[in-house]
């Protein structure tokens, strides 16, 4: 075969746009599989609608509408928003442009960050039906528009046509697309399944849904009180990576690397910029930022693991809250009983913060049923949103399946039991780029642990005092059934009244069973945990 020159080889040589990248890596957005791609759908769109509303200060109520159309695979989604709607101006960027949002490089815990998902959507059913979607926004001003979008994959700009202006009062975003090569199940992995979730985790949301079937779901919203907007923190700088710290040296506009650390991590005052400075010495920290070699950042970030520091503040991040993890709980599965825990934050990597919720709930709609019976499940959640697939690597599933279940009383194989998850964090390290499962680092699975634990002893608790109870019924009702024999025989041998032998001996039998003479709504046990 006759040798081909550089110069020949390089004519081919050509740069693609990030919309052709993902047009040919779909996959990688989260649209692998039929049943998944069509959740991932959804999921982009209910987080951006939360998102906007909870930017807006607004209570969202949101209402996803999935029909089967005529051919095969393909379904028209329809989601609405009562948001702020996206200004006419900058529709086609959000909606048709890969990496462009208003979420970037806020260091605080929000659903979307890359401002990718909605773009993901548009190419998606570009890709697959050769149709743009179609948006229609009112802002609340008196003007609304609708309009057709889809993405130029070469330029990865936005495509808008068909755009219609119309008077409205009202506020927020209709998206309507088709999409194609999906599916259509009512399983843990569907799309009613991640709602019902996402109602869970965002009680202060409403939530409609209507099926193919044209079967409407309504998860009403459990409280009127809108999560407080977490306030954005710098980094800390035990959080960095080597790539981390010169992505920001690299943005950084400073004049000199002791100017630039001082003001775009946390804890970092001028004694601390000189204690890094003395550990990495050889590094000019006059020079600028921008002239960051990875040597320099590889030193830099040795030198910061070398120094003690403050743990990282937590006000960027918003736990859900015990309480309305309860309302939300007890408005879904109307539990027998319940526990919850909110464990303090915590940090991982050494200097990113994280908090971890659970909750544990027993009975009622709690687990799933099946043939057998009844097996528990899991329900993870990564800032609010949930997660349903890829458990198998997840630092939640690992977490829970680690932990010795016989010393709680339950068989999460076997029992009615709900187990809930919630991390926070400003940065989740998620496994893989569809964002399904948190990456196993000890800190967040130790942290897991500890808040299953915490719920799971409450339950046990009342697990094991319903089947004493349960024993001690048991136990009552076979002495009693001879009490009537015993009082008849000691009647005709003793020659006394036969009533007030049996009398006697159901006060005497009653006395040794104090826990059944209590009427049940006295049984705390019982009632304890559940909302009064
Ligand atoms: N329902 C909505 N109401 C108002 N603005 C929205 C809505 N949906 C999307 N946007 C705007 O469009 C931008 C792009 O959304 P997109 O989902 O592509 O990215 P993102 O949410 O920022 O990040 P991610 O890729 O992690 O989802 C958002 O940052 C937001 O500004
Ligand atoms: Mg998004």
């Amino acid at each position: 075969m006759a040798e081909r020159k550089a110069d020949e080889i390089f004519k081919e040589f050509k740069e693609h746009s990030i919309a052709e990248f993902f047009k040919k890596n779909r996959q990688m957005l989260g649209y692998s599989g039929k049943v998944r791609s069509l959740v991932t759908i959804v999921h982009e769109y209910v987080t951006n609608s939360l998102d906007a509303c909870e930017e807006a200060g607004i209570l969202p109520s949101i209402k996803v509408s999935i029909k089967a159309e005529e051919s095969e695979e393909k379904y028209r989604i329809i989601i609405e928003d009562n948001g702020p709607g996206i200004p006419k101006a900058y529709v086609g960027k959000a909606l048709a442009t890969i990496l462009a949002g208003t979420k970037f490089n806020r260091y605080v815990q929000q659903r979307g960050q890359q401002g990718i998902g909605a773009a993901g959507c548009t190419l998606y059913a570009q890709i697959t039906t050769g149709k743009p979607i179609h948006v229609a926004s009112w802002t609340g001003t008196g003007d609304g528009f609708e309009c057709d979008i889809s993405i130029d994959t070469v330029k990865n700009r936005p495509v808008t046509n068909n755009v219609m202006d119309f008077k409205s009062q009202g506020r927020g975003l209709r998206i309507e697309g088709v999409f194609g090569d999906l599916k259509y199940e009512n399983s843990e992995h569907g799309a009613l399944e991640y709602l019902k979730r996402t109602a869970l985790s965002n009680p202060h949301a409403e939530i409609i849904f209507v099926g193919p079937d044209n079967t409407e779901s309504i998860f009403p919203r459990s409280t009127d009180i809108m999560p407080t907007r977490p306030a954005p923190t710098k980094p800390h700088p035990l959080g960095l990576s080597v790539n981390d710290l010169l992505e920001f040296a690299h943005l950084s506009k400073n004049t000199s690397i002791s100017e630039f650390l001082l003001e775009t991590f946390s804890r970092v005052s001028q004694n601390k910029v000189n204690e890094i400075r003395d550990a990495a010495n050889d590094v000019d920290f006059k020079k600028q930022p921008k002239e960051m070699s990875w040597i320099d950042a590889e030193k830099i970030i040795k030198a910061l693991k070398d120094i003690k520091w403050i743990s990282p503040e937590s006000t960027n991040i918003r736990p859900i809250g015990e309480e309305q993890i309860r309302k939300a709980m007890q408005n879904i599965f109307m539990p027998e009983f319940m526990h919850v825990i909110e464990r303090k934050p915590r940090i991982f990597r050494g200097g990113i913060p994280f908090v971890v919720e659970s909750a544990v709930s027993y009975g009622g709609g709690s687990g799933k049923k099946t043939d057998e019976g009844y097996s528990g499940t899991i329900m993870r959640f990564a800032n609010r949103v949930p997660l349903l697939f890829d458990s198998g690597t997840c630092a939640i599933s690992y977490a829970i399946k680690g932990m010795d279940w016989k010393r709680y009383n339950l068989d999460i194989e076997k029992d009615p039991v709900s187990i809930f998850v919630n991390v926070s964090s400003p940065h989740i390290p998620y496994s893989g780029v569809g964002k399904e499962s948190i990456a196993q680092e000890d800190d967040i699975i130790d942290e897991i642990k500890l808040a299953v634990m915490e719920a799971s002893r409450g339950v046990q608790r009342y697990v094991s005092g319903k089947m004493n109870l349960e024993h001690e019924a048991n136990r009552y009702e076979i002495i009693m059934r001879y009490a009537k024999q015993l009082s008849r025989d000691l009647s005709s041998l003793t020659g006394k009244d036969q009533e007030r032998i049996e009398g006697e001996i159901e006060s005497l039998v009653e006395s040794k069973f104090p826990k059944l003479k209590k009427k049940p709504e006295e049984n705390s046990t019982q009632l304890e945990g559940l909302e009064k």
